[in-house]
């Protein structure tokens, strides 16, 4: 028997899963680590938490799954997106990761732009502009404001990378993660030589760039020991999660689009050219599939901002679920389900930790507008369903304007679960939405991944062709489009009227 690990290392915790060689999922394991705010807009994690958890999944796996070491042949890593680890030349972790959520970096991106000798041009040379969360403006940052550290830097991996590095030994990445940290050109799926001239970065901080589905290197001995594997199990190049997701949810043809909830919320769809948006409101990046790319478009604090409203606003409501054996989600949301589309007239901005796409705007903030004494806790929970998703609508709208085709729609994620969410979602963007047979994430597709650079599938279409079906179909409700088409463009104006009152919120404190 063949066997493929899919390792995710996420915000909240690390996701690993088996599959056997036609897909079937055989254990599965999770591990959490903290995340630092150490400062308001900061948002590190310490790289060797990711590295035990990673211990921790695999054995638990193995164990579980009662594999045997030899029948692992691959695996695939996939990671939250943007972050930075920094390395010295011993390989020794400098300070902590900066994570793709971290918002310090204004001047930094403001410097990436100047440097490149304006927006157009770096959108030219890198496909994206600069903005607060990707990686090359924490590499600036570091220069900027913490030189003795920038000195001691030898390479910048991304999360997964450092992973793949204690794995294997090797220094590398895939086009996908590293199309996040803006040092790609896209286009071409190299490393980009003139903007690296531009900023004053050498080339040999990064390491080498594979297609997805290559293999990268073989285990270590010592990684095989610590892990209980082989030293002839392959890891093969993976994919940040917006992509390994997108495999996972079989979106690796045209036409077909994924929206997911989970903290943040990602808009992703597949494109067989490279489609830019000249306002660098969505992001162009590589594919997982190869000589592919796709289109993304991201919400900070989508599942995000119920969970703030859960913790901060509803404690008491852990002690009524749990008499009652439910999640409190569940009981907000049955609350919800019982206010009308619209949330009679309330509005939320989901713009916790400022927002990404389309406004690109680490000052935004969240609101809710229209209170009034008709609102309950109902009416907040349904709004904040509904400012999510206007804000996916965001990007779902400039993929319409790019005219990338949609034709079918489908939701993952922990937001995608709750079959109010999913219905608000189909309102919200007219259009049908599906769910598929089994929803396991990132990991899953990375694991398919391996699969595919192992020899077990031809290639990533196979590979999902085999192994996904649309399973659930949510059809839009038409006075509930009718009411949401009317919303959507007050939604969008209410950021317009206040962006500048948030940089003077910002610049006041
Ligand atoms: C994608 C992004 C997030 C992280 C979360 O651009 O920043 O989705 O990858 O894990």
């Amino acid at each position: 028997m063949s066997v493929f690990l899919g390792i995710d290392i996420g915000t909240s915790g690390t996701k690993t899963l088996a599959i056997d060689e036609r897909g079937k999922i055989l254990a599965h394991a999770t591990a959490e680590y903290p995340c630092y705010a150490p400062k308001p807009l900061w948002s590190e994690q310490d790289p060797d938490d990711w590295w035990k958890a990673v211990i921790a999944t695999v054995r638990a796996v193995m164990q579980k799954g009662k594999l045997k070491p030899e029948d692992v042949k691959g695996i695939g890593l996939s990671g939250q997106m943007h972050g930075s680890v920094f390395l010295d030349k011993q390989d020794r972790v400098i300070r902590r990761a900066l994570l793709w959520n971290d918002q310090r970096t204004t001047a930094e991106c403001e410097e990436i732009e100047e440097r490149a000798g304006g927006r157009k041009k770096l959108i030219k040379m890198v496909a994206n502009p600069a903005l607060t969360g990707f990686t090359a403006p924490k590499i600036l940052w570091l220069r900027n404001h913490e030189p003795k550290n920038f000195a001691k830097l030898a390479k910048v991996l991304l999360p997964k990378d450092d992973v793949r590095r204690r794995l294997t030994g090797e220094y590398a990445t895939e086009v996908s993660d590293a199309s996040g940290m803006l040092l790609l050109d896209v286009a071409k799926r190299t490393w980009s030589k003139p903007l690296l001239s531009k900023l004053e970065l050498d080339e040999s901080l990064l390491g080498r760039c594979y297609e997805s589905e290559e293999v990268t290197g073989t285990l270590t001995k010592a990684a095989a020991e610590e892990l209980g594997l082989t030293t002839d199990c392959k890891v093969v190049g993976g994919a940040g999660d917006c992509a390994a997701g997108a495999v996972g949810n079989g979106i690796v043809n045209s036409g077909v689009l994924s929206t997911s909830i989970g903290t943040s919320g990602v808009m992703f769809v597949h494109s067989d050219e490279v489609k830019i948006d000249p306002e660098g409101r969505v992001h162009t990046f590589c594919h997982a599939v190869r000589g592919k790319w796709h289109l993304m478009g991201v919400t900070l604090s989508a599942g995000g901002s119920l969970q703030w409203f859960r913790n901060a606003l509803c404690q008491e409501l852990h002690e009524e679920a749990k008499k009652k054996g439910l999640e409190p989600y569940d009981l907000l949301t049955k609350e919800a389900a019982a206010v009308d589309a619209g949330s009679e007239g309330l509005y939320f901005l989901p713009y916790l930790s400022g927002e990404r796409t389309p406004h690109a705007d680490p000052h935004a903030r969240g609101c809710f507008i229209g209170l009034t004494l008709a609102h309950g806790r109902g009416h907040m929970v349904r709004s904040i369903m509904e400012g999510v998703t206007h804000s996916l609508r965001d990007s779902l709208e400039i993929f319409r304007e790019l005219k990338i085709p949609v034709k079918q729609i489908r939701a993952s994620g922990g937001g995608s679960r709750s079959p109010l969410w999913r219905q608000i979602q189909a309102d919200v963007f007219g259009q049908k939405v599906t769910t598929l047979n089994a929803e396991e994430g990132p990991a899953y597709g990375v694991a398919l991944l391996a699969a595919v650079g192992c020899g077990a599938f031809k290639n990533i279409q196979e590979a999902c062709a085999a192994t996904i079906r649309v399973e659930k179909e949510t059809p839009p409700q038409k006075p509930a489009v009718r009411t949401y088409d009317t919303a959507f463009p007050i939604y969008q104006r209410l950021y317009e009227s206040l962006r500048k009152d948030f940089r003077r919120i910002a610049e006041a404190k």
